[in-house]
């Protein structure tokens, strides 16, 4: 694939008991570029995302996926390039052992054995989970199952990462090394979360879903200074921009003067 591209538009989805969750969302986003989801909880963000490599498919609407659109003929090849964290690691993970789990797609693109091995070393090293290679999934801790699930899609070398609230039971230091990664990705992602945090130190651009539809689109620093922006949408400024309660400073370093 040449481009990286992710669009999507006009996209509608309605769940089969009625639940409207997107209500015509288009957006653009280019080759390599690093671009945050957020908003509230049930405001659309992984259904959203769940339409990006067709596990949910739009009553109306289009995604394309670099030079694919995005229909039942192209899903195997558009899965192969965007590598999906699901929001709950048991969803991703179903293999007797880790290193079972994380080979599975190596071996799904039909590699061979000594590079899948290799490709499963390296993914589980970038998280810090090699020692987890033989434990059997479900026993792993909350944040283990994390970083089990990270290093099965990153063991894909996919062109698109999409990640859905990566952060969510990290400790601090996994979370910054996480971070670190993630600055280290250069093709195009994605990633819906809470940790705005996090959207500060990786995206450049956010894009804030509130009630199924896209409500700002646009640099990360201009949608994070925008309180009416941020109160609409239910979402609170990262704790970097709020003033510290007792000298007014953000850990921006600004001071409030007075
Ligand atoms: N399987 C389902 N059946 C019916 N409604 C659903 C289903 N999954 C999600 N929804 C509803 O669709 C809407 C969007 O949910 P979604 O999970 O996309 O939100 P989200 O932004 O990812 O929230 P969170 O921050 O809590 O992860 C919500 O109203 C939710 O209740
Ligand atoms: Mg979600």
């Amino acid at each position: 694939m040449s481009h990286h591209i992710v669009a999507a538009e006009n996209l509608c989805y309605s769940y089969p008991d009625g639940t409207q969750a997107l209500q015509g969302v288009s957006f653009h986003i280019s080759h390599g570029e690093s671009v945050a989801l957020i908003g509230a909880n049930g405001a659309g963000k992984s259904t959203l995302l769940l339409h990006l490599n067709g596990y949910l498919t739009p009553r109306e609407g289009r995604v394309r996926i670099g030079d694919f659109p995005l229909t039942r003929s192209t899903r195997d090849a558009v899965r192969r390039s965007v590598g999906m964290v699901f929001q709950n690691p048991d969803d991703q993970l179903f293999m007797p052992t880790v290193r079972e789990d994380v080979a599975f797609g190596p071996l799904n693109l039909g590699l061979p054995s000594a590079e899948v091995e290799e490709r499963v070393c390296e993914a589980l090293r970038k998280v810090d989970a090699r020692h987890l290679i033989d434990r059997p999934p479900y026993r792993l801790s909350t944040g283990e199952k994390r970083r089990v699930s990270i290093a099965a899609v990153l063991a894909m070398s996919p062109d698109i990462l999409v990640l859905d609230e990566p952060t969510t039971g990290l400790d601090p230091r996994s979370r910054r090394q996480l971070i670190e990664l993630l600055l280290s990705f250069t093709h195009t992602k994605i990633v819906a979360t809470h940790d705005l945090d996090l959207v500060m130190d990786v995206c450049e651009r956010s894009l804030v879903i509130h009630e199924g539809r896209i409500l700002a689109d646009g640099k990360t620093e201009e949608i994070f200074s925008d309180e009416a922006l941020l109160a609409r949408s239910h979402l609170e400024k990262p704790l970097k921009l709020q003033g510290c309660p007792v000298c007014g400073g953000t850990s921006s370093g600004k001071q409030k003067i007075g």
